[in-house]
């Protein structure tokens, strides 16, 4: 028998999650349909994947009405051009689509994501960051609407796919998660050399290839940190039972370990073609083009602790989870703010971690009962971390 045909949303079709999942869905075009697909203002690459497949809508959120460029789109792909941020809405929650790719980067996912979850969509969630800002609120969207959340980053795909039945653990059967992490490209290096280290350099990640806000979250382990904070809503689990081991080849990609003392673990290249083609056929499984995984040529897979002075945020993002309510999404938006200035080359690598810091003692954190509230700490946090971050550049000037 052959499965049904899924109509698939693609936010952030554009991106390095965007385009593994074309790839994926390439591969499978008796299984999959693109519906929509989304970007903030590459035009040209979004005309490209448009035309190659075939979408019925396709949003540019970061452009205003363009004439031209829409009849471009319907002549040379066939699809209705739509603009601005509520198109992303739209396209997430229209009936004609089963599943959405959340993966758009950053907080500006979080209003099409939780739209999808609200029109009871399979929600395929690589943002990570619509989950750490309203955890809680981004839930109950998807229990009230009987949505479907499958994770995509590969730590929480992992974890999914060592728990039974890919359930929620159930707090008497598993006594801890462990979220492996690269180290990324400092993992080794002087510490005293890390002030002075080039976007580039932090975005050269040893084993993945990704966006450069995610790969600067990377090297310095915040990428863990929201990490954390998401498998503690994705799995409801404590907090105390979330680890963090650095597992420098990425071959390992998450453990769970249950109280009669077993381990398991999800194992495949670093190839982020395995989680979303794993989400994607759930509960099938599907081929996905990564390589198959040579164990005997790999030989070796280590584990260490991570090293609090080498990676301060990830304590920080512990303590933003610890604290609740809006402090995961001031975490949030401060890294957001504070990465963006780092790779304008605005703020030194070393600094993204003390305007994180300052940020969270400057916005005290309040009950997040709404998402209004929680978009009014985000919008403060911002501003907050952007006035630190100048004045740390005045500083340095
Ligand atoms: N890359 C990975 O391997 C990986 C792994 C696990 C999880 N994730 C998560 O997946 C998400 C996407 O990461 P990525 O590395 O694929 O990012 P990316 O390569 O930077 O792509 C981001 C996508 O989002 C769009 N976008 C950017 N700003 C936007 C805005 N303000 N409003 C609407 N759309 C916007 C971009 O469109 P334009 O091209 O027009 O800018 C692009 O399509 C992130 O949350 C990340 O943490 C990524």
């Amino acid at each position: 028998m052959t499965a049904a045909m899924k109509s698939l949303t693609l936010l952030g079709a554009t991106g390095s999650v965007g385009s593994s999942t074309l790839d994926v869905v390439a591969r499978h075009p008796d299984r999959y349909r693109i519906v929509a697909l989304t970007a903030h203002r590459s035009a040209d690459a979004l005309l490209a994947l448009a035309a190659r497949h075939r979408p019925r809508h396709a949003v540019l959120s970061g452009l205003a009405e363009d004439r031209a460029l829409r009849r471009r789109f319907m002549e040379e792909a066939g699809a209705e051009l739509l603009f601005g941020t509520a198109a992303l809405e739209q396209v997430a929650s229209e009936p004609g689509c089963d599943a959405v790719m959340a993966a758009i980067v950053g907080a500006a996912g979080l209003g099409a994501t939780i739209a999808a979850a609200r029109a009871g969509k399979q929600v395929l969630l690589a943002n990570k960051e619509a989950l750490v800002m309203a955890g809680p609120f981004f839930m109950r969207a998807v229990a009230e609407a009987g949505a479907r959340l499958l994770p995509i980053d590969s730590e929480h795909n992992a974890v999914f796919q060592c728990l039974p039945g890919g359930a929620n653990p159930g707090a008497a059967s598993v006594r801890r998660i462990v979220l492996t992490a690269s180290g990324g490209p400092f993992r080794a290096a002087p510490l005293e050399r890390l002030a002075e280290v080039t976007p580039d350099q932090a975005c050269a990640h040893p084993n993945w290839v990704m966006g450069r806000k995610i790969s600067v979250d990377s090297a310095t382990m915040m990428n863990k940190g929201l990490e954390v904070i998401e498998a503690r809503w994705l799995f409801d689990a404590a907090p105390s039972s979330i680890e963090v081991l650095i597992h420098p080849q990425s071959i390992v990609h998450s453990l769970v370990e249950y109280i009669d003392g077993s381990m398991i673990a999800q194992l495949s290249n670093p190839d982020m073609r395995v989680p979303i083609a794993h989400a994607l056929a759930h509960p099938e499984r599907i081929e996905s083009g990564a390589a198959a995984l040579d164990l005997a040529a790999i030989a070796r897979l280590s584990f260490e602790r991570p090293d609090a002075q080498r990676f301060p945020c990830l304590g920080l993002a512990y303590a933003a989870l610890g604290e609740g309510g809006t402090a995961p999404a001031v975490l949030n938006a401060a890294n957001e703010t504070a990465v963006e200035a780092f790779l304008a080359g605005r703020l030194r690598y070393t600094a993204i971690h003390d305007v994180i810091r300052h940020t969270l003692e400057r916005v005290p954190a309040a009950r997040a009962d709404t998402l209004e509230v929680v978009l009014e700490a985000d919008a403060r946090a911002r501003r907050a971390a952007a006035e630190f971050a100048a004045t740390l550049q005045e500083r340095a000037a």
